[in-house]
């Protein structure tokens, strides 16, 4: 069976909260186990560099998302794990792919026309405030993907037209440059359905925006204990029966227990259980989970030096893939070591000699003329004639200085019976000499 390559990238701008924690971190630790599937997971910091312009939130952010992963249970010996920035191959085919990005496919991407239509409500310039960041971020995550030519990408629901655009743009190079080979695997998005978008304290959507959310391990289990105490709820009271389905408690329960238990826990609500005890037991359960996770993400937190480490090596196995990629891309643009470059129409005017005596090394060529003398001329590069013999009336002769000018070169050229055509100077036949030499 072959092995699918899974990849996604985690924006480095925030402190994860425990919706990032169900909705992203647990699905794919999780799908990370599986066999046959080979993952790769990035801190995708020169993303974030597009969103914020604050070097000490970026700083901490990195190390806050490396370390909760990690502490999470993402093993680094399964999965490569990297800082998008620690390879910098992936920024070489970002322009690689700008270059066949037409301009016309961005200005279609939702997170740019979502910044226009707000300019154009506001009666701003449509362009306000957009950096080329913004305007061409699709084309770095492109660039991510198809770099390690990932099959699938687990992503949120409005990621999902940058990973179309990924198609499109690896099937515009592999047309372009492949040869009739594919470079690049045309990547699939895959929204995870099933996984609930956690609620947040007032039932919203876990988000930071709305100011609602749960701490996955910051502020340790006070605080954790501290915003589940703030979960929103109706006012019946402890003995009047509750309706589990209209409770975004529940919702937050089940995301954390055995069906077993869910189906008890919402029994005993039916039966009337109190609004302060079930946050007790949703507080239990979430903390089970967590507590274990939360010494080993301070362990990290302090100790930067081991998310270091561990993410240095994530960059040595990504770029293990990288480098040699990246070289065969560059090959196939024209970006090539410098050979003898073949003229686009060879010969126009001599057939191709000129393109032929250029390749051809110093030789010298023995010829009889009409005046049956015999001759001998040296030529070099692009077939320039460096040396002219005097007439021989031997054949022989004329041998015979061509053994000793291809043996002794130099030391016999000054008493040779040749001259140097115009314009050719003795150094350039003292170096075609050598050349013949040593070849
Ligand atoms: N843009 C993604 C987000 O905001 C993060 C990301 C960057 C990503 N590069 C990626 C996701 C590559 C998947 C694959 O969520």
């Amino acid at each position: 069976m072959t092995t699918t390559r899974v990849l996604t990238g985690i924006t480095t701008t925030g402190t994860p909260h425990l919706g990032n924690y169900v909705g992203a971190i647990r699905p794919a630790i999780q799908a990370s186990r599986r066999e046959n599937v080979q993952s790769f997971f990035f801190l995708a910091d020169y993303h974030a560099l597009i969103k914020c312009d604050d070097p000490q939130r970026i700083e901490r952010s990195r190390l806050e998302l490396a370390a909760t992963w990690l502490a999470s249970g993402l093993d680094p010996e399964l999965v490569t794990f990297y800082r998008q920035s620690d390879v910098p191959e992936v920024l070489e085919l970002t322009w690689l792919l700008t270059c066949v990005c037409p301009k016309g496919m961005m200005n279609r991407a939702h997170a740019y026309k979502a910044a226009c239509d707000a300019n154009a409500a506001a009666g701003e310039d449509l362009d306000a405030g957009v950096t080329m960041g913004l305007f061409s971020y699709p084309v770095l995550m492109a660039a991510d993907i198809l770099m390690f030519n990932a099959h699938l990408v687990p992503v949120g629901r409005d990621q999902v037209q940058h990973i179309e655009m990924t198609r499109d743009l690896a099937q515009r190079f592999n047309h372009m440059f492949g040869g009739g080979r594919d470079f690049f695997v045309l990547p699939e998005a895959v929204v995870e359905e099933q996984v609930a978008t956690l609620p947040g304290l007032d039932g919203r959507k876990m988000s930071k925006s709305y100011d609602n959310t749960i701490p996955l391990f910051e502020g340790g289990t006070k605080a954790l204990g501290e915003a589940i105490a703030r979960i929103v709820t109706d006012s019946r009271l402890p003995g009047e029966p509750k309706d589990p389905d209209a409770s975004h408690l529940v919702t937050l329960y089940e995301a954390f227990a055995e069906p077993e238990q869910n189906a008890n826990f919402r029994n005993e609500l039916r039966a009337g259980l109190g609004w302060g005890e079930a946050k007790q037991h949703l507080f239990a359960l979430v903390e089970a989970e967590l507590a274990p996770m939360r010494a080993r993400y301070a362990e990290f937190m302090a100790h930067p030096d081991r998310l270091e480490d561990l993410l240095m090596a994530g960059a040595g196995k990504a770029r293990r893939l990288a480098q040699p990629f990246i070289a065969e891309l560059r090959q196939a643009v024209g970006l090539r070591r410098m050979l003898a470059v073949a003229r686009a129409s060879p010969g126009e005017s001599d057939g191709g000699k000129a393109d032929r005596g250029k390749l051809a090394a110093p030789s010298f060529k023995q010829y009889r003329e009409a005046d049956g003398l015999f001759y001998f001329k040296f030529t070099g590069p692009g077939d320039r004639v460096l040396l002219q013999s005097h007439g021989f009336a031997q054949g022989k002769e004329a041998g015979a200085w061509i053994q000793k000018l291809k043996a002794d070169g130099g030391a016999v050229l000054a008493s040779a019976p040749v001259v140097l055509p115009q314009g050719v100077k003795p150094d350039e036949v003292l170096e075609a000499l050598s050349a013949l030499a040593s070849s």
